[in-house]
């Protein structure tokens, strides 16, 4: 018997990628998905890399009674990844509301459904962005939290602290908050990959969207920030191996193996680039120079944060194998495939 596996938002670029390496390992897949960030074609995509099209419900998890009914038909679930949330940190700043409305209600929605069952396995998606700049890198899960620089940051922090708080008290709840680095790149059959929709806020769409002519120039946001270059430093993540660490993740929790009931883990590959590195990079995957100026700094960027991940080496068994040359190589072929 499969054992079965919701993934909400598993139709969007992180999601998606760990729904194939869900199926690649036995899993059944259910997803939910409301499409609002994402495409229908995705499941077909999914069938096309691992021969298996996961069962999917388009749903919005804003409303309790479709989550209630959701979970009321599924009794056999064996864990929950929960990917559904708005996730543009310049959106977020204008839109509050919205943004703790879709990612708190909807967690919180979920995991009451959870604390009726006997037993469940939760993954939450978090982010690096709980750190804001860490007095200290690499970062470590002990680095501190700080103040979140935007609502959708502030989204991770509660909900860390929500799932924390239920485990604390729920013994039949399981869960491992993941928090992502960058996490840039496509998966290498180029069927699946990100579909930013709109102006690209994000640094890899934004130069692949470039070096294909979709973008005028890059705008590099700041050089005069105290780094080698002066440009900010980040710990770009292949999605694969991203993926790859959520089966790690449930993997442990359905095997009992976690020390407690609620385990923090960075997920990156423990290198810090700049921009100006990662712009180096693709221009030599692409074989063409990238256009692109200096311009001011933008708000809210941190200086620099890059993954210590010996926690995730050590106790989850996983590590990255895929490099920031193989994950802009994998972004380039997505960009000249979808153009
Ligand atoms: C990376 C670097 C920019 C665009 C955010 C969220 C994080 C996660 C990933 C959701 C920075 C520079 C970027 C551009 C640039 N979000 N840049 N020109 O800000 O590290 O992380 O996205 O999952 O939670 O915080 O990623 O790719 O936006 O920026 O110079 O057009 O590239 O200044 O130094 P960031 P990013």
């Amino acid at each position: 018997m499969k054992q079965k596996i919701v993934v909400t938002g598993g139709l969007g670029f992180i999601g998606s990628h760990v729904v194939v390496e869900l199926q690649n390992e036995g899993f059944e897949v259910i997803i939910i998905d409301n499409l609002s960030n994402s495409s229908e074609d995705v499941l077909e995509g999914i069938k096309a890399i691992t021969g298996v099209q996961p069962l999917f419900e388009k749903l919005d998890l804003r409303d309790k009674s479709l989550v209630v009914d959701f979970f009321s038909r599924h009794h056999d679930i064996m864990g929950v990844i929960h990917f559904a949330a708005s996730k543009a940190v310049g959106e977020s700043v204008k839109l509050p509301l919205l943004y703790y409305e879709n990612n708190l209600n909807t967690l919180i929605y979920i995991l009451q459904e959870l604390q009726k069952k006997e037993s469940s396995n939760f993954i939450f998606s978090s982010s690096c962005t709980v750190y804001g700049q860490a007095d200290t890198l690499p970062i470590t899960e002990a680095a501190p939290i700080k103040e979140a620089e935007s609502p959708y940051g502030n989204t991770k922090q509660i909900g860390e602290e929500i799932i924390h708080d239920t485990c604390k008290v729920l013994e039949n709840l399981k869960a491992i908050a993941l928090r992502y680095f960058n996490p840039i790149g496509a998966h290498d059959s180029v069927i699946i990959g990100e579909l930013p929709i709109g102006t690209p806020q994000n640094l890899v769409p934004f130069i692949t969207q470039t070096g294909i002519g979709l973008r005028e120039e890059l705008s590099v946001f700041g050089d005069d920030y105290p780094t080698e270059d002066g440009t900010c430093i980040r710990d770009y993540i292949h999605v694969v191996d991203l993926a790859k660490a959520h089966v790690a993740a449930l993997k442990r929790l359905i095997s009992g193996d976690n020390a407690d009931n609620y385990e923090v883990f960075n997920i990156g590959t423990g290198k810090g680039s700049s921009v100006l590195e990662v712009i180096s990079a693709f221009e030599a995957v692409s074989n063409q120079k990238l256009n692109y100026k200096i311009v001011e700094r933008r708000e809210g960027d941190v200086i620099a944060a890059y993954a210590d991940t010996t926690k995730a080496n050590n106790v989850l068994g996983w590590k990255p194998k895929l490099d920031l040359m193989d994950a802009l190589s994998s972004a380039w072929k997505w960009e000249q495939r979808i153009k």
